[in-house]
């Protein structure tokens, strides 16, 4: 199997730098060279590589005091593979950077071949430890009640709740409005259940047309429509056992509503075209971004059902109504997209995260994490600055959410981004590039540079 993987290659004589930066290229890697190790030290300050590879003897600052200092200031699961070069005479040096936590060295002169299985044996190591990171991450976030993150006395609430009905096997009816984290509650209530090695099976009825949605729920024979040619299982019969997760239940049809409520009461299912019921033991978790009970005011849902389902009430509160949750969401969110893109950020500004504690979010926490996604691609550097923040509209704050200002910078996001990947699929060749785009040169020069993409 082979390993590609990024590098951060030091070496103060360039000769040896561009033969080999060339080699690991050529073997499919991501390098990025230097000969200053100040700039080096910069660079590791910046982004994450699974491999730094750093001579040892260097004038400015020798690589074993290069890496003295990096691993005093970076713990270790944050750190790259690290290998040094060192020449006969500094193998002492070699060793005493294994002692602070190098994994190898090469010994100069050495064939580009030696140096490609060191390399890889690296980047086997490095694969390994993020493997495990990724794991204990996991067990941690299951601890922290399935990924559900809140602090707040509203979301301290919610999750109690959802602890102590996850052991029963009632009916829960989750409300809350678009984005505030109905579908996450209902998986953390199925995962902690006694069911959980049993299927959590998912309909959305507002995607499915209302024709549709009987059969997908209760299964047909064949023959029991045009188009039935073969017998199928519904999704009560496929959660058996298990749960049943009904999202945006409020926009079920009245026929199909009482067709609901029967299965509910008789805890059995009838497959259209089929002359027999079926026994079904499946808990039923519905949600809703509508206000229920006003619709059964306004004879839009049958009042029946409601109390069928409103059995355990779970309502999620806006997140403008519990803005105690926002830092602790941000960090959440900050954490989760910068090790996606193998990035690091190590503080936001205190006005950034002001400014987003005061924002009302109309898309909750959906609408805060797609932000705070973007943040992290758009930001440069180890600080989440308010320019990359869209709802807050650039370093000056103007007041949020002005929709002409935030579609301006959707389309600057989707613009910069086109370019930045394209600049990369053409490996930094700017003409080819343009002509992926289908845009002349000129035009690449002025975007590179309103986005400063410019190396
Ligand atoms: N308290 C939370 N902690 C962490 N992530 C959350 C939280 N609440 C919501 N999210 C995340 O926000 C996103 C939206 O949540 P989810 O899909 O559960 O919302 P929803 O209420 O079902 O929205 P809709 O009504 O639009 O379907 C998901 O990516 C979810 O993981
Ligand atoms: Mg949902």
């Amino acid at each position: 199997m082979t390993h590609r993987g990024s590098i951060l290659l030091v070496d103060d004589e360039e000769k040896i730098l561009k033969a080999l930066g060339r080699a690991l290229r050529d073997a499919g890697h991501l390098v990025v060279e230097t000969a200053s190790p100040r700039q080096a030290q910069r660079l590791l300050g910046e982004r994450t590589f699974d491999v730094l590879l750093v001579d040892n003897m260097m004038p400015e600052l020798s690589g074993l005091d290069l890496i003295r200092e990096f691993v005093a200031s970076t713990p270790e699961g944050e750190r790259p593979q690290i290998l040094m070069m060192t020449a006969h005479a500094t193998v002492e040096s070699a060793l005493e950077a294994m002692k602070l936590g190098a994994l190898d060295y090469l010994q100069k002169p050495f064939e580009i071949d030696e140096l490609l299985v060191v390399v890889r044996r690296a980047l086997e190591h490095q694969r390994l430890r993020t493997d495990y990171r990724y794991l204990v991450n996991e067990r941690d976030e299951q601890f922290d009640h399935y990924g559900i993150v809140g602090r707040s006395r509203a979301m301290e609430e919610v999750i109690k709740r959802a602890e102590l009905v996850a052991e029963t096997k009632s009916t829960v009816l989750i409300t809350g409005e678009t984005g505030t984290g109905k579908e996450l509650v209902a998986r953390a209530i199925h995962d902690r259940s006694a069911q959980r090695d049993m299927p959590l099976i998912k309909v959305n009825c507002a995607a499915i047309p209302e024709t549709l949605l009987e059969s997908e729920l209760f299964g047909h024979v064949r023959g029991a429509f045009t188009g039935a040619t073969t017998t199928k299982k519904g999704k009560f019969a496929l959660a058996d056992g298990g749960s049943i997760f009904l999202d945006e239940i409020g926009t079920m049809s009245p026929t199909l509503q009482s067709k609901l409520l029967r299965v509910l009461q008789e805890r059995e299912v009838e497959p259209l075209g089929s002359e027999r019921t079926e026994k079904i033991d499946v808990r039923v978790i519905a949600a809703t971004n509508r206000d229920l009970r006003q619709m059964v005011a306004d004879g839009k849902f049958q009042e029946d059902l409601f109390y069928r389902l409103n059995v355990i009430p779970i309502e999620i509160p806006p997140l403008r109504e519990r803005r105690d949750d926002i830092p602790a969401l941000v960090e959440h969110f900050v954490k989760k997209h910068a090790q996606r893109t193998g990035r690091r950020f190590d503080k936001m500004d205190d006005s950034v995260l002001a400014g987003l504690q005061q924002y009302d979010w109309p898309g909750n926490v959906r609408e805060l994490e797609n932000t705070i996604e973007r943040a992290v691609v758009l930001s440069p550097g180890p600080v989440i600055t308010a320019r990359a923040v869209s709802v807050l509209g650039g370093p000056a704050q103007q007041p949020a959410g002005l929709p002409s200002l935030k579609l301006r910078q959707n389309i600057e996001w989707v613009e910069r981004e086109t370019i930045r990947r394209a600049l990369e699929n053409a490996g930094g060749v700017k003409k080819d590039a343009a002509e992926l785009m289908g845009i002349s040169q000129r035009a690449l020069s002025y975007y590179l540079a309103k986005y400063r993409l410019e190396s």
